[in-house]
Formats: structure tokens, sequence, C-alpha cells
């Protein structure tokens, strides 16, 4: 792999000033956000009224504890504009949720967020080792989806020559990049298994591809994934983070020369972690979820939403922003079953390890009587089609889950291509159990 490390005076000056240079940075902008919301969006008022605080009475950025939550459901109930802190002329753009699990959440951006947006995600993408005149193949979705458009928007402006192909056509995502040799590709985790799968079909050597960086995100990966993808293309794979509430891709971004976590772009996204149980800050350091309150936003300031993504806070190295560790999942996606709590990324991270699997899977959860069973559903690879070989795989998966996450678990061995692929965020848990 390609040393793809930051040369002096590549980096903003930001990334690299002091821990007190920035804590002045954010004071100011946090006073200035938390005014912004509570002068222009009603919710924000009413909220902050009943909660007994006032911008006026924050001193540091501990204060902000002080303030109420926001959650999913208020976005829902304020559905379409009125989060908005500007009239609706000044609007850019907006994006939304999908709204398959609900009604859709709405976000807009004026055109100095659209420059902040695109500056985190120039940031990022540098972070990742590209420069201004590389080549990018963006098979992020475009659309309502913030993925597509808010890489193309850092890609512009970084400087880059953006490939806009989004998500879909595997055929065509193989051809383009052995036509066009891009030095970069940004797409979820599981699409570019899919890649990887395409390059097999068609008898090619994804090593030989031009991909020296791959930059990941919209849904948890592990590290073991990691090694898979990187041995598979010989190329660096990175880890970025967003979401659209926040602003969407870029909120924090992984270093190219650490691979030690995602820096949080600090200056503009302030992290906090809270026991979801109980909502209190957890001890620097300890696991949680991770709530975010926007520094800069004009169009839809957010303040102290609840991600309900699972994560700790870790100080900064390759830059000062402090890093979150990789997203381990959402506490949505967390299954108790007969009181353990399993998350996808924990069978995944074991998954990789048994020859003989495809990294390709989904959970299926069901109740034939009175307890939950759940099923892993995966693939034999190519070679290892034989039944007796497939049994040996799943019982080698099974005794490592049992092992390393402690629950008992039926594993299904699939034929290859067996498991439905994933253009964007792969669906990793099917429920069938009855809703109670
Ligand atoms: O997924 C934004 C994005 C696009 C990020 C492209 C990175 C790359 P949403 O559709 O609003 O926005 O989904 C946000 O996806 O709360 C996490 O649960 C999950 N997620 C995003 N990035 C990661 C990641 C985009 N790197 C939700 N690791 C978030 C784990 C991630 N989960």
């Amino acid at each position: 792999m390609k040393d793809l490390s930051p040369r002096p005076g590549d980096l903003d000056p930001i990334e690299t000033a002091s821990r007190d240079e920035l804590n002045a940075v954010q004071v100011e902008r946090l006073k200035w956000s938390l005014n912004h919301a509570y002068d222009n969006v009603p919710f924000y008022k009413e909220a902050f009224d009943k909660a007994g605080v006032h911008p006026d009475g924050l001193k540091t950025m501990e204060d902000l504890a002080k303030f109420p939550f926001t959650v999913k459901q208020d976005l829902r109930d304020n559905y379409p504009f009125n989060m908005f802190a500007v009239p609706r002329e000044k609007l850019r753009r907006v994006h939304a949720s999908s709204g398959t699990t609900g009604q859709p959440t709405v976000v807009g951006y004026t055109q100095g967020d659209l420059d902040n947006w695109g500056e985190v995600v120039g940031r990022s993408l540098r972070a990742a080792g590209l420069r201004p005149g590389d080549m990018l193949h963006n098979a992020y979705g475009y659309g309502l989806f913030t993925g597509g458009l808010g890489i193309h928007l850092g890609a512009d402006a970084l400087g880059l020559s953006t490939v806009p192909v989004s998500g879909g056509m595997t055929e065509r995502q193989v051809r383009l990049i052995r036509d066009f040799q891009p030095k970069g590709i940004t797409v979820t985790p599981s699409y570019a298994l899919s890649i990887l799968d395409e390059y097999a079909r068609e008898g090619l050597d994804p090593r030989q591809s031009s991909l020296d960086v791959g930059i990941f995100g919209a849904e948890p990966w592990t590290n073991a994934m990691r090694q898979e993808i990187e041995q598979a293309f010989d190329m660096h794979a990175v880890d970025i983070y967003g979401l659209s509430e926040v602003m969407g891709p870029g909120v924090s971004m992984e270093c190219v020369e650490t691979k030690d976590g995602l820096h949080i772009w600090e200056d503009h996204f302030y992290p906090e972690i809270i026991d979801p149980e109980t909502g209190q800050p957890v001890a620097e350091g300890e696991r949680g979820e991770l709530v975010f309150t926007s520094l800069t936003k004009e169009a839809f300031p957010i303040i102290r939403y609840r991600t309900r993504d699972l994560t700790r806070l870790l100080p900064g190295t390759a830059r000062t922003m402090r890093r979150m560790e990789k997203v381990t999942g959402r506490s949505d996606d967390m299954i108790i079953l007969r009181g353990v709590n399993v998350f996808p990324t924990q069978i995944e991270e074991q998954l990789i390890t048994v020859a003989g699997l495809a990294p390709h899977f989904q959970i299926e959860l069901s109740r034939p009587g009175r307890l939950d069973e759940l099923h892993v559903m995966v693939e034999c690879s190519q070679t290892f089609t034989a039944p007796e070989l497939r049994e040996k795989a799943a019982a080698e998966l099974r005794a490592r889950i049992k092992r390393t996450v402690g629950v008992t678990v039926v594993v299904h061995v699939a034929d290859p291509g067996g498991i439905e692929r994933s253009q964007g965020k792969a669906v990793r848990i099917i429920d069938n159990r009855p809703k109670s």
C-alpha cells in the first residue's frame, strides 16, 4: 500500500491548533449557535424555557450539559420545515431520510452551510490521503441521502475530479474503475463487497486496480472487515462517519496515517457521550451514546442531538480534535438475546475469521416458542460449496459466536450469492418475531 500521509503544509491550521485555541473557537461558536436556535426556532425556545436555561447562561463548554436533548421524534413532529432557523428562501438544499421506518425527517442548508460542509468533507478526503487533482469514484447514492452529494461537495472543495457514479449497476462500477483509473473510492463497506464479487465474477484481480484508498461509512463495519478489504484491493481502507441531522458525511474521519478511530471536526460539531439510560454524561473515555451540537449551522442548528450511535471519545492523535472509536452499532440495532446484548458487528467480526465463508450476512430473529432465536444467514465462498465443508464452517462460526459473544445461534450457510446484496446501506437484521 502507498504512503498517503500528509506532507507539511497540507492541513488547515485549525487541524493542528492547540486545544486552547480550539476551545476558544468552540465557546464562541457555541454561544452563537444556542442563541441562533433560541431566537429563530420556536421548538428550541420552548424547550430551553421549559428546562429553565438560556443561551446567555453558557460560560464554558461544560455548561452545555444543562441544555435539553433533541431526539429524532422532535424532528418528525416538526416535519417538514419547522426546525429551520432561516426563511425558506435562504435554503439552498434540502436532504431527507428515506422514511422507511416512519415519518421522514428533513434537513436544510444555507449557502454558508454548504460551504462549511464542503470544507469538512474536503478535510476528510484529504485525511484519507487524497490531494487536489486526484480522481475519486463516488459510489454513495445521489439523491435525498446525504452520502453522494455530500461527498461530491467536499471533493469539489478539495479540487478532486469526481466520477459521480452513485450506487448500483455493479458491472459498470468495475468497468469505470478499470477505464478511468481513480485513486480513491467512496462507498458503503457492504457495497464495496458487492463490487469485489463482480471483480471475481469477471476473473479480474482487484489488487491490480488503480485504487489507493477506500473511504467507507454510512453503516457500521469492523476492523476485521478493514483487513479483508485492504487485503483484497491492496489499498488503504478508512472510516468516515456522519449523519444527516448533524450535516451528512464528514462529521468525523479517520486519518490514513494512523487508522486509530475518527477525528471529530470539533470546530463545527461538538460531541458528548452520555449514558443512554440516564442521559447523564459518562466519565471521560467511557462508552455510551454519542450526542452532537452544531456550532456553525445556519439553516438547521441542532442542539444536543441524541444519535443513538454507541462509541467513546479519545484524545486527538494525528489531529488536535478528539477521536471517536469506530461505532460498534446503534442502540436501535442492539439485539437482546436471552439477556445478552448482541450487535451485528460482533457477528461480522467472527464471520470474517472463518475459512470458507464469504463476508455477506444477515441476522434473522424469530420466536418459535417462548424464547427468541437468532439465525445467522451467511454464504459459502466458491471453493467451499461441498456439504461437509459448509457444515464444518457453520459449526466453527457457531462455536466462535458462543465463545466470544456468549450466545447460542443457528447458522445457515447459503450458496455463493445467496445473501441479498446492498447497493447502499446493508439491511442486517430481519425481525420475524411476533409484534407484542
Ligand atoms: O449515513 C451519512 C454518511 C454518508 C456517512 C456517507 C458516511 C458516509 P444517515 O443516512 O443520516 O447519514 O445515517 C446516519 O448511519 O447515525 C450511524 O448510525 C450510521 N453511520 C454513518 N457512518 C457510519 C460509520 C449517513 N462510519 C447513521 N460507522 C448514523 C458506523 C455509521 N455507522
